[in-house]
């Protein structure tokens, strides 16, 4: 995993799009933002997942396959939907399988993107109520586990007017201790 300020440069959003200098971002400060991260070799993964799993409580799971072989015709437009900046009102957790690809998430107060460049072994858990969106990198293809605690609420809520006064934006802002 590497995380780091996203550049905004505008054009191919598979590229890093990391500042020249890099602007890398901490651990401590994604975990102020209330993102978790673990690293657990893929390797034998079952058991540690398993663990940590059961203390979260994340009852459940599925895999997922993200690649132009996989999605065929509906690739182009899946990979712009996943990229439209969005928040849920669960925690979005992944277990990267194989391949690699970004997740984006805003920092709050400053509304910059942070990015996190994620391989295998990164177990990642995006908080309910953050804004995020996902893209693939270069090599187009990610494999991961996606973990969820009773029936998955994947629903995409895409930033608006009506989303920034969702009780569960509202609930996460006060959680990092940004807003009322
Ligand atoms: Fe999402």
């Amino acid at each position: 995993m590497r995380a780091y300020y996203y550049d905004n440069v505008p054009g191919d959003q598979r590229l890093p799009h990391d500042y020249i200098p890099s602007r890398p971002v901490s651990l401590e400060k994604l975990a102020s933002l209330g993102v978790k991260f673990w690293t657990i070799p893929v390797e034998g993964y079952e058991a540690e997942v398993d663990r940590i799993a059961e203390k979260e409580g994340y009852r459940n799971r599925d895999t997922i396959n993200v690649s132009k072989e996989g999605l065929g015709e509906l690739y182009e437009t899946k990979i712009k939907g996943f990229f439209e900046e969005h928040m849920h009102e669960d925690e979005e957790i992944r277990y990267i399988l194989s391949g690699s690809g970004f997740f984006d998430v805003r920092e709050s107060p400053s509304d910059e993107w942070i990015r996190i460049g994620v391989e295998p072994g990164d177990l990642l858990v995006i908080p309910e109520g953050i804004y995020h969106r996902f893209t693939l990198d270069e090599a187009n293809n990610i494999k991961a586990l996606r973990l969820f605690k009773d029936e998955p609420k994947w629903i995409p809520y895409n930033r608006s007017v009506d989303t920034d006064a969702n009780p569960h934006r509202l609930e996460y802002l006060k959680s990092i201790g940004v807003g009322a």
